[in-house]
Order: C-alpha cells, then structure tokens, then sequence
C-alpha cells in the first residue's frame, strides 16, 4: 500500500498535506534497480523522518549519446516489492510513497541527449564537477544537479539522502545546496558491499557471476593501499597509484583502469602524483574501471566506480 505518484500534481497535493500536518520529509532519489544500496538510505530516512518519498527516475539529461540510457536496467514491480518490505526499527514508519515522474514532465522543453542540441534551464556546479566522473563524462553532474533541483522542488523534502558510493555526486550536490541556499539537510550513507566487498549497483546485474566475483578486487585494491600507506607514510600517490593498478589488472588483465585518483574532500583537487598526502586534510580515494559485461545491448564493458576515505 505504498502511494504511487506519476504526476507532480499529485504529488504536491500529498506534500500539501505533509506541510499542514507539520510532518517532517524524508527524501530518496534514485534511478530505480533497487538493492540494499538504496534500501539503506531508505532506511535511515525512516528512522529520522515523519514520512518518506522515494523517486524512481532514470534521468536522460545525465547519460551522453554513446551511454546506456536505454539499456539502464528498469523493474518497476519489484522496486516496489522491495520498498513494501522496509520498515522502520520500531515498526512504526514505511515507505510512503513512490515518486515515478514522465520525461516528458520532467523536461518540459524536451530533452535532447545531445547536449549541444538542449534548450532550456541546468544548474551547474562548477568546482566540484569537473575532475573524476566528470573528466570521464563532461555533462553527467551538470545532468545530476538539474534533476535533482528539479526533485527538490517538486518534493520540498526536509532531509535528503545520498550514498557515499558516489561521493562526487554527493559532494556535488551539498555544494548546490549550500550555493543556492536549498531548504533541506543532505545525508551521505555508507557504502553498502556484498560479502566480497563489491560496492552494491544497479550496474552489477551487467557482469557474469564470474566477472562479479573477480570485481570485488576494485575495494581490495584499495584497502590494501590504505594499509600500505598505514605503515608507511612516506609514499607517494604515484606510488600508491602504482600498487593499485598492478593488484587489478593481476586479477583479469581485460580490466581497463579509467583513473586511480587521490583527491581532497573539500575541494576534490587532485593530490600531487609526486607527493605525500597532506595529513591535515581528509583524502577520498577513488577509481573508475572498465569490466568485460555479459550484456550484448551494451557494447562489451561496463564501468564500475567506488571509493573509500584514504585518510581522515
Ligand atoms: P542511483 O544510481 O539509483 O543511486 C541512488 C542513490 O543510491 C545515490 O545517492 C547513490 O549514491 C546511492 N547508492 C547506490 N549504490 C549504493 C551503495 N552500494 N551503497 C550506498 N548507497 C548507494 O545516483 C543516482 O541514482 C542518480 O544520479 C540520482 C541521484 C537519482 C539523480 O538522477
């Protein structure tokens, strides 16, 4: 019995009343594919929020032409399955309702995915957007703060939850916030992993069992840097960097590394190749790396991302 909202009219008659009832609103966008990812920030806006919103919405304006809009895993059904079955841990609170907006009402001067081709109002966030996944997809935070602007207004949520999975993206969007003085609170969660220490995503239903078992070598490869660096300080990044990149291609040498980056967490600048880390300061490192997939739509690799805090 979660409320399906496909229209923002309706769901701005049910935040209406959230407003007169003075009940606090506990907001979760995603791109729908659920796992235990999401359901982890589901569920720490259950334990802090009156009522919770979940928005399922694979957003066009952040995927380029070449990426795998169409391909995105979708499973409505199950999403909700899933959703129905998250409680609060005093059992008083679930899942309200569900947001499922159109394209078409999202973008209501349309959306071309050629960028140069777009019309029309995008919030860019410049600073925090260009290095990482944004070297690698110039227009994919651009995307990213556009709709989510656009679910903030529509929601008015009182607090909002991202997974520190994508930590850019995170960082991204509390710098939006701040700078356009948003009215809401933003939550970062933990990574959710499986017992290999795979980062959860919706991505990962890509990979054969046995590129999934192999994947799990991405979060390896960086904790053991972290212990590296734990017993000796004096390394470099490029060092680091080194180690990392020998442990991944060791383990299925057709993984291609897109980047190994060491970046401040304030300001996401990169971290000198040829220098030690500056321990004043907390260090976020994160990688990017192509696996061979088992899905033919999709042209041969998916791209798999996470990041752990280096130092803190
Ligand atoms: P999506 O990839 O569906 O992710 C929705 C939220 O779940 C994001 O905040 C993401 O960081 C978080 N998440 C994904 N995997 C996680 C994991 N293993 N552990 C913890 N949190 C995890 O990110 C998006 O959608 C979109 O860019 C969106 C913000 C919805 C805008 O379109």
């Amino acid at each position: 019995n979660i409320r399906i909202f496909k229209c923002i009219a309706d769901l701005r008659k049910f935040r209406k009343d959230c407003w007169i009832k003075d009940l606090s609103v506990g907001f979760v966008p995603t791109m729908g594919y659920l796992h235990e990812g999401h359901l982890s920030l589901v569920r720490q806006s259950l334990e802090q929020n009156d009522v919770t919103l979940v928005s399922i919405f694979v957003n066009p304006s952040q995927f380029a032409p070449h990426e795998d809009l169409d391909a995105y895993p979708r499973n409505i059904e199950r999403d909700l399955q899933l959703l129905e079955s998250v409680v609060s841990k005093d059992r008083a609170r679930r899942v309200a309702g569900v947001f499922t907006p159109s394209v078409r009402e999202m973008y209501p001067s349309g959306i071309p995915l050629e960028t140069s081709q777009q019309k029309g109002a995008f919030v860019s966030v410049s600073g925090v957007s260009e290095q990482l996944e944004g070297r690698a997809r110039p227009q994919f935070f651009r995307g990213v703060a556009t709709v989510v602007t656009k679910l903030f207004n529509i929601v008015e949520p009182t607090n909002a939850y991202f997974g520190q999975k994508d930590v850019q993206q995170s960082i991204v969007i509390k710098r939006m916030v701040s700078d356009l003085l948003f009215n809401v609170q933003i939550h970062v969660v933990d990574t959710v992993r499986d017992k290999t220490g795979l980062a959860l995503s919706s991505r990962n239903s890509y990979l054969s069992d046995e590129v999934k078992k192999q994947a799990s070598v991405l979060y390896r490869s960086m904790t053991g840097a972290r212990s590296l660096y734990a017993n000796n300080g004096n390394l470099t990044t490029g060092e680091l960097k080194s180690s990392i990149e020998k442990t991944i291609v060791g383990e299925n040498d057709k993984f291609e590394i897109d980047y190994v980056a060491f970046n401040y967490a304030d300001t996401l600048e990169y971290v000198p190749e040829d220098a030690t880390i500056d321990k004043e300061r907390e260090c976020i490192l994160s990688l990017a790396v192509r696996v061979p997939n088992s899905n033919t739509e999709n042209s041969g690799t998916t791209r798999l991302i996470d990041n752990i805090v280096f130092t803190k």
